[in-house]
């Protein structure tokens, strides 16, 4: 290498973290993701009776059903920050009734037993039209996003919702929800920054959010 290459190379930036499409291998890297995120922002392992409980409710139908509608941010070799999204509400709703709560019935039972955060949380995995809120026609798709404390505040999470914006717009959907713990005071700001809106549906205790696409 010339001394003028060597100090081209030396001055290139590096690109240490990037946007790529999810693909199969993603899958338990992108459920660690969740896991680690899924208190409120805050790490939930041993919170519930099972560390899969958080996965098989918020990520992991959405790659099995939509993987088509999600990204990851790999870094370091590893999907370390992902966005998921069902740009069919109705029809993803459908389909986890029919093709995932076997699957999630089968690996947790049911609510039968338990009590509090963890009722509550087996009451989500096993009732898919929770997702339909009223505004469901309006915000047709509805979305999770994610980023490992290492990853945050660098612009990803931008990124990452720029990219699902682009794939919705392209197939001509008409707007995006999501809902999230009232706690979490950092995501609520980030939404805002990204131009969401409090839906006439949302309540203090369970903010509903949505964005106009198209
Ligand atoms: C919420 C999250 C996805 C945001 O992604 P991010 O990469 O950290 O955010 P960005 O760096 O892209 O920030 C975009 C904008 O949002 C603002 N923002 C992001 N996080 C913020 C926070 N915690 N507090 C205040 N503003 C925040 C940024 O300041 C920036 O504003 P700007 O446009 O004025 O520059 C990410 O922090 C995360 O995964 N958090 C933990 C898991 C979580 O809470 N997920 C959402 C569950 S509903």
């Amino acid at each position: 290498m010339t001394a003028m290459a060597d100090a081209a190379a030396a001055s290139t930036p590096k690109s240490p973290a990037f946007i790529r499409r999810y693909r199969p291998g993603d899958f338990d890297d992108v459920s660690r993701v969740c896991l680690l995120t899924a208190d409120a922002g805050g790490d939930a392992t041993g919170l519930f009776s099972s560390d899969d409980l958080m996965p098989d409710v918020y990520v992991r139908p959405y790659l099995l059903l939509e993987s088509r509608f999600a990204w990851v941010v790999e870094s370091r070799g590893a999907a370390r920050g992902y966005i998921v999204c069902a740009p069919d509400t109705r029809a993803f709703v459908a389909r986890y009734r029919e093709e995932w709560l076997p699957r999630f019935v089968r690996e947790h039972d049911g609510v039968e037993g338990f009590d509090g955060e963890e009722r509550k949380l087996r009451g989500a995995g096993v009732t898919p039209e929770r997702m339909l809120s009223p505004e469901v026609d309006a915000y047709p798709a509805h979305l999770h996003i994610d980023l490992l404390p290492e990853l945050q505040g660098q612009g990803w999470g931008r990124r990452l919702m720029q990219t699902l914006v682009a794939a919705l717009s392209a197939e001509g959907v008409a707007g995006v929800h999501l809902s999230l713990a009232a706690s979490n005071t950092g995501a609520r700001a980030f939404y805002d920054r990204m131009s969401f809106v409090e839906l006439s549906s949302s309540t203090a205790e369970s903010p509903t959010l949505g964005l106009r696409i198209s």
